[in-house]
């Protein structure tokens, strides 16, 4: 179909050149390449084919009859409407406003998104508590298809940028689980006990203690065993039930991902490219705010770049992707590590470097992220207690990948491995969109003495492992060959210099045949002819 355009567009230039040459089959031409087109890619491109090969027709043609350096200008002009096609095909496309084709698949992606999470189950929690090193296996995956339409669309200042609530539903898969999270059972550190005991950290040392002889009395210790289900959408947790009862303000439930389900993380405000095409689908504010206030520099508060779910087109090898995640509380970068191909399409895979989570000492970007201020962890390791209410969660890459490896010895049965721990985002170099991607992340809770409560006295400090997740997305079947079908356009686009300059060299051989006929037939009719043709023909045969 776009082959036939491409040669429509030559034998339309072909025969205007040879008729030599009125502007009204000029523009006669240009409306025949305009339909073509426009059957074939979209009204965007068609105007600009639509008038680039206008102009390239009629100083062609022109350049037929009378100049003799036509063979140059009409290179130059095609040059520019080979840009201008490349850039209109790949950029108008791209840019997100109601009517455009990227908005639906950017409201409702069409590519499944899956959620994995994976737990640890520790093994020796009696020993771990006595001073031994813990024990973990992981148990996993629990899958669960989610489900992210934007809600709440709509475009502010003038189309230049769109607001949007992402609402995330969560479906159990049971085929690509590994058991039921109802019946399976997990022995993890009892998060509430300690967020409690945190808490209570610096109130006076009898108070705790009768906290702790109060926890021992309900059966509160430092694990607790519930299922899959319980652990990730909530459970009724006595000590939280009886706190509730003093502080009605304290929820009586616990879950790591406790009403999270059909709830949204904000609302965000995009940039849509109108005005830059780099700035496509990059977030300007979050929950109204330009700056978070989680953190302690501006620099690290700062909401860069996207959400992961759309990039600017024509990436680069060298370029640095700023990545925001709510989850995480803060912005991510990733860079360039290799070059692959998912179902035939060309990608680079972008993943964060080991600056992203180093420590201060070993990039001193990552300051602001050090709270309590004089308390830095090693590097690999996030405390988010900030954003989580002053729970003291801590978040890494799973199996500490990229972490400090005293983090990764303090725990038997943790063994990162780069692929399979990696975050990565294998994105489409030419029109930026993800064709795979998968999100990785581990929560931990930190577990350290606090005197008053007995049961933590011979226990070691340790940064402990609770679950980790792994949220994938490749891209369907569908949306894989549409993808297929403009990067063939592009690539064809990306010849039209070449047919353009073929079309010269043709151009050039048909005016000397011109030329020669028309000296034969020598300057008869001069009256007749219109008056630029009479002035060209002029010229030409003037030296002669
Ligand atoms: C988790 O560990 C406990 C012992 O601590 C064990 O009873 C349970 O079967 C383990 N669960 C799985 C799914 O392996
Ligand atoms: C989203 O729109 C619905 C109505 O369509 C409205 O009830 C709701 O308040 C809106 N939510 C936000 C956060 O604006
Ligand atoms: C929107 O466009 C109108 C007219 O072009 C202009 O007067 C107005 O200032 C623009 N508003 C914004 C927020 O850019
Ligand atoms: C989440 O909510 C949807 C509908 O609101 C429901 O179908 C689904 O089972 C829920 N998922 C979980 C894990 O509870
Ligand atoms: C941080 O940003 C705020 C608002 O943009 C500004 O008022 C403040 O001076 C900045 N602080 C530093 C240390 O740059
Ligand atoms: C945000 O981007 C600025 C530069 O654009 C950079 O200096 C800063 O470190 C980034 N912040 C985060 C948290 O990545
Ligand atoms: C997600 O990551 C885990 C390990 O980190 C891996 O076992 C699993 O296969 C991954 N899932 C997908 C869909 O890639």
């Amino acid at each position: 179909m776009c082959v036939c355009v491409y040669v429509c567009v030559c034998a339309c230039l072909c025969a205007c050149a040879c008729v030599c040459v009125s502007v009204c089959v000029c523009a006669c031409v240009c409306v025949c390449v305009c339909v073509c087109v426009y059957l074939c890619v979209s009204v965007c491109v068609c105007a600009c084919v639509c008038v680039c090969a206008c102009v390239c027709a009629c100083v062609c043609a022109y350049g037929c009859v009378c100049a003799r350096v036509y063979v140059c200008v009409c290179v130059c002009v095609c040059v520019c409407v080979c840009v201008c096609v490349y850039v209109c095909v790949c950029l108008c496309e791209i840019t997100l406003t109601e009517s455009s084709r990227v908005f639906n698949t950017w409201k409702n992606p069409p590519p499944p998104v899956y959620m994995e999470f994976f737990f640890f189950n520790v093994t020796n929690p009696q020993e771990f508590l006595g001073g031994a090193k813990p024990r973990v296996t992981h148990m996993g995956p629990y899958t669960y298809r989610e489900y992210r339409p934007k809600d709440n669309v709509s475009f502010v200042d003038n189309g230049t940028k769109v607001s949007a609530l992402t609402p995330k539903t969560f479906v159990f898969m049971p085929d690509l689980s590994a058991g039921d999270p109802s019946i399976d059972l997990v022995t993890t550190v009892n998060i509430p006990a300690v967020v409690v005991m945190n808490k209570v950290k610096s109130l006076s040392f009898w108070t705790r203690s009768a906290i702790s002889l109060f926890m021992g009395k309900i059966g509160t210790g430092m694990f607790m065993t519930h299922t899959v289900d319980e652990l990730l959408w909530g459970f009724k947790d006595p000590l939280l039930t009886h706190l509730h009862t003093f502080k009605p303000e304290v929820a009586e439930d616990f879950g790591l991902m406790l009403n999270k389900n059909g709830s949204h993380d904000g609302e965000f405000v995009y940039l849509t490219g109108e005005h830059n095409y780099l700035d496509y689908g990059r977030i300007y504010t979050w929950k109204g705010q330009k700056l978070m206030s989680f953190w302690s520099t501006n620099q690290s508060n700062m909401i860069n770049g996207t959400d992961g779910s759309a990039f600017h087109p024509f990436l680069t090898k060298t370029e640095r992707l700023d990545v925001f995640t709510a989850d995480l509380c803060r912005s991510i970068y990733m860079l360039f590590e290799k070059e692959v191909e998912v179902k035939g399409i060309p990608a680079y895979r972008y993943t964060p470097p080991h600056e992203v989570l180093a420590s201060p000492k070993n990039n001193p970007e990552n300051k602001g992220f050090c709270l309590p201020q004089d308390q830095c962890l090693d590097d690999g390791v996030l405390n988010v207690a900030t954003c989580r209410d002053g729970a003291p969660v801590i978040v890494s890459f799973p199996h500490f990948y990229l972490g400090d490896k005293k983090y990764v010895d303090a725990i038997e049965g943790i063994t990162p491995v780069h692929d399979q721990h990696q975050t990565f985002l294998d994105l489409n170099p030419t029109t930026g969109i993800p064709v795979r991607a998968s999100k990785r992340a581990q929560i931990n809770i930190m577990l350290e003495r606090i005197t008053g409560f007995p049961m933590t006295k011979n226990m070691k400090g340790t940064i402990f492992p609770i679950m980790f997740l792994n949220e994938s997305v490749l891209i369907d079947d569908a949306s894989a060959e549409k993808l297929h079908k403009l990067l063939t356009i592009e690539t064809l686009v990306s010849y039209f210099p070449f047919i353009l300059v073929v079309l010269g060299v043709l151009l050039f051989i048909i005016s000397i045949l011109l030329l020669i006929r028309s000296r034969q037939r020598k300057v008869r009719s001069l009256g007749r002819e219109r008056m630029w043709e009479n002035v060209c023909e002029y010229v030409w045969a003037a030296p002669v």
